[in-house]
């Protein structure tokens, strides 16, 4: 299953929900590929891994078995700014569009693939888009993200009238989720009324999120008894049941 992690808004936890799926089923013992589609190469900053793995196997100047990073036992294609070049490939060439990724990441033999996305209606992502099976939206629990939802929404509709089979909305998963804060429960509770069960139980925020990638490790390594680490997990257990 390829999972596209989206949201054009940016900051809303798109990298932090890739890193700990992917992670999180790599330790399950899944055959796991992380992919990261964003320039900014934020996987690879997070988790202090050599940037630009993934622009090198899509321009051809790597091999994906010699690009790929092995971090525990999840296998890395890290992001970088050299996804530049190849986005401005596809505006030239937009026929390759659609098969990029499937082209070029063909021997790749995983059970899960998360792809990390640009906060944007990029070439870059409308390929992964074209690539994946379903779409994970994580929402920040406040005004801006709520607002910002049905775009994607948009955005995946366009995609899908190009594709044969339609993207699935694995779920809608909220983010940053401060209890005692009323935007946050008002929030979760907006998108329940619009997307009932697609809205998974909220990942809460904690400090502690924003300091793991400081010190290159994953909340399951930095505080594995957070509370966003516990909800991750908890988060994962019902991916793996839906
Ligand atoms: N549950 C959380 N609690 C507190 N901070 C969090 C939480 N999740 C993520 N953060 C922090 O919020 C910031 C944005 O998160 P992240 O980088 O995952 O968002 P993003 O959607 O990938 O951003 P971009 O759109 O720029 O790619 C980061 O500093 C991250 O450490
Ligand atoms: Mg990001």
């Amino acid at each position: 299953m390829i999972i596209s992690v989206l949201n054009q808004k940016g900051g809303t936890g798109k990298t932090t929900t890739s890193i700990h799926l992917a992670m999180a089923l790599g330790q399950r013992g899944f055959n796991t590929l992380l992919l990261d589609n964003d320039p900014q190469g934020s996987v690879g900053v997070s988790l202090r891994l050599e940037p630009n793995r993934l622009p090198d196997v899509l321009l051809s100047k790597n091999s994906l078995a010699s690009a790929l990073i092995a971090k525990d036992s999840v296998k890395v294609l890290t992001g970088g700014k050299d996804l530049l070049e190849v986005e401005s490939r596809l505006h030239r060439q937009p026929e390759i569009l659609p098969g990029l990724f499937r082209e070029k990441l063909c021997e790749m033999r995983s059970e899960y693939t998360v792809i990390d996305m640009a906060p944007s209606r990029s070439q870059l992502n409308r390929a992964a888009l074209f690539y994946c099976d379903t779409a994970l939206i994580p929402v920040a629990c406040d005004y801006l993200s709520l607002v910002g939802v049905r775009d994607i929404i948009e955005f995946i509709d366009e995609i899908n009238r190009e594709r044969q089979d339609p993207i699935r909305i694995q779920s809608i998963l909220p983010t940053m989720y401060d209890s005692r804060s009323r935007i946050s429960q008002e929030s979760v509770k907006i998108l329940r009324e619009h997307f009932s069960h697609l809205v998974a139980e909220p990942i809460r925020m904690t400090t502690r999120a924003k300091e793991a990638p400081s010190h290159g490790k994953t909340l399951y390594e930095y505080a594995k008894r957070s509370s966003a680490a516990l909800d991750y997990i908890n988060f994962v257990d019902h991916f793996l049941q839906s």
